[in-house]
């Protein structure tokens, strides 16, 4: 048995950007962004797509009046009516109306998570959904009440064999740690108290991520961590993931076919810019073993 899904996040979609913000970001290209992404994902045939969050520019950054929020939300809507697998969605802090800090037309729309959604997607696979956002709407926390779900989630997940995949928009582990800094500089407000949850919750086989636009696959202890870039900019991709049968993850880093948006994206930056946003090779198309994979998935092997 082998399961395969896509991740894809940040996509940041502005229908009436007037300039493209921070690099790598192409706002001005939104729309000829989501129109290739869509077939870009049928064409892997995935099990289930993940989307980890900021779906459109509102939470405060990008000028987005209320109307355009609203028809963001409607763009984003139809054209992703079109993908073949199931989608599941947490929400960024890009995803609430800027003027409001509100959530709710998203709600509405899409099936977010309010607190932390637990949905089966595969034979022994279950996706933990969590909405880091529920408490403030631009401050992504690691709250109390998450962590008791998350608890939660995970003994059920034990007592049914069942492999746990945790989304959240923010970053768990710090890259670039300069002298000065906070140890978890860049990554969700409690990350500390996430990781301790996360070492005893061994139903977590990975976690997933967005939201530094930056890739990065890493085994952290017996959890396999992965980052993933904007879909809005360099590298201009999404992720194709693999669950192997023998407890093995494979991550594969599918680049969208418009290679003059890409260009005008790279051209933006200096290249070590690029080359961080990109990642090292291994970040985007590696192979880990995931071990708390493996040994839930032998179990059900031998039961079967
Ligand atoms: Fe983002
Ligand atoms: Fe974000």
């Amino acid at each position: 048995m082998s399961v395969r899904f896509v991740v894809v996040t940040d996509t940041h979609y502005h229908p009436t950007a007037l300039r493209d913000w921070g690099a790598p970001k192409m706002l001005t290209r939104s729309r000829e962004v989501l129109a290739a992404s869509v077939p870009a994902i049928n064409a892997v045939e995935a099990d289930f797509i993940i989307h980890g969050g900021d779906l459109v520019c509102g939470g405060g950054s990008f000028d987005l009046s209320t109307i355009d929020y609203e028809l963001s939300i409607q763009d984003v809507a139809a054209e992703y009516a079109k993908l073949r697998a199931p989608i599941h969605y947490v929400p960024g802090n890009h995803d609430s109306d800027a003027q409001t800090g509100s959530f709710e037309r998203l709600f509405e729309t899409f099936p977010i998570p309010r607190l932390l959604d637990v949905v089966d997607v595969a034979p022994g696979v279950r996706l933990a959904l969590a909405n880091i956002y529920h408490a403030a709407p631009l401050i992504g926390r690691w709250s109390d009440e998450l962590d008791q779900a998350l608890r939660r989630a995970d003994a059920a997940a034990r007592e049914d064999h069942c492999a746990l995949l945790l989304v959240l928009h923010e970053w768990i582990l710090p890259n670039l740690v300069r002298p000065g800094d906070d140890d978890d500089v860049g990554c969700i407000e409690g990350a500390s108290v996430l990781r301790d949850t996360l070492i005893d919750c061994t139903s977590v086989v990975a976690t997933f991520s967005g939201h530094r636009h930056v890739n990065r696959l890493r085994l952290w202890r017996d959890i396999v961590l992965v980052d993933t870039a904007c879909l809005i900019g360099h590298p201009l991709g999404f992720r194709e993931i693999v669950l192997e049968e023998d407890g093995f993850l494979q991550s594969h880093f599918h680049v969208l076919d418009c290679p003059d948006l890409l260009e005008a994206s790279r051209y933006r930056s200096s290249r070590e810019a690029n080359e961080r946003y990109e990642g090292e090779e291994l970040d985007r198309n590696g192979v880990l073993l995931a071990p708390r994979l493996q040994r839930i998935w032998a179990w059900r092997q031998r039961q079967s």
